[in-house]
């Protein structure tokens, strides 16, 4: 693609975002990987050939807690040290220019947050909190390393990231709010993800299904293309990047 393309396409996507009364956006792990943090699915996406879904779920935890902590410490020293860029940032500006915007991730980076967006629905937890699996108390932990595995302040539990794992119910109160959020929503900008896991993955359907426009930000075909009113082929920070502060 020549950067005139881009040029081009962030322009059309400007005006979109500009036209919109209530813009809503919903990221994955491709917003941060202009970060340097890696995606779960495609190349770079494995930690010791073991894939997320071997990884991320209850019954990992089960049955090697030491191990899926040692994964968890992994990505949070990675991204510890990694910057939010300008797709996060560009969006933290939408929010600042438009109050009823809405910003839904499915990262559990935190780099929203660090970028300075405030109103972010995180439906998948942080990797930066922690819930004890006996006194289920949660606390904020930015420790990098981690002592492993991390024993609750409280009680001496055993402590686990206050992510969603495959298998477990998202917070009602974070979703719901998302859910509300692109029923009313006039655009959908779906960022950056491969549009495979549920129920994150609906919410881009409901709003399609009530005829809201959804334009995807991904270089790569996601499951989400084929309900797209238009598909911009690029990387998100080098697109979000060209967009023009609102006047
Ligand atoms: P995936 O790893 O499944 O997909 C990443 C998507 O980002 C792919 O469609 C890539 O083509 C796209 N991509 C890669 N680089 C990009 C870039 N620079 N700009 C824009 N797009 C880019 O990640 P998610 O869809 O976020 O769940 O995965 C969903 C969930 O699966 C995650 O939240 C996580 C994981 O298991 C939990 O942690 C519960």
């Amino acid at each position: 693609m020549s950067g005139q393309d881009v040029d081009e396409a962030a322009a059309e996507l400007g005006k979109r975002i500009a036209r919109a009364r209530r813009p809503c956006a919903l990221t994955g792990a491709g917003i941060s990987e202009e970060s340097g943090v890696p995606v779960f699915r495609g190349p770079g996406g494995m930690w010791r050939e073991r894939r997320p879904e071997d990884l991320a779920t209850p019954e990992a935890f089960r049955r090697d807690p030491l191990e899926v902590w040692q994964w968890y410490d992994w990505r949070r020293g990675l991204i510890a040290s990694a910057c939010p860029n300008a797709g996060h940032r560009a969006l933290a500006a939408l929010e600042a220019s438009n109050p009823a915007f809405t910003l839904i991730t499915q990262n559990v980076d935190g780099l929203h947050r660090r970028a300075g967006s405030r109103r972010v629905l995180e439906v998948h937890g942080s990797l930066w909190r922690v819930r004890c699996t006996a006194c289920r108390r949660e606390a904020d932990d930015e420790r990098v390393p981690l002592p492993l595995p991390p024993a609750c302040g409280a009680c001496g539990g055993l402590l686990r990231p206050a992510v969603v794992w495959f298998g477990e119910m998202l917070s009602p109160t974070v979703f719901g709010a998302a859910w509300e959020a692109v029923k009313s929503c006039d655009l959908l900008l779906s960022i950056g993800t491969s549009g495979v896991v549920e129920p994150a993955a609906s919410l881009v359907r409901v709003a399609a299904e009530r005829g809201t426009s959804i334009l995807e930000i991904n270089p790569r075909p996601s499951a989400l293309s084929s309900i797209a009113e238009r598909v911009f082929p690029y990387k998100a920070a080098d697109l979000l990047d060209r967009l023009k502060p609102a006047p």
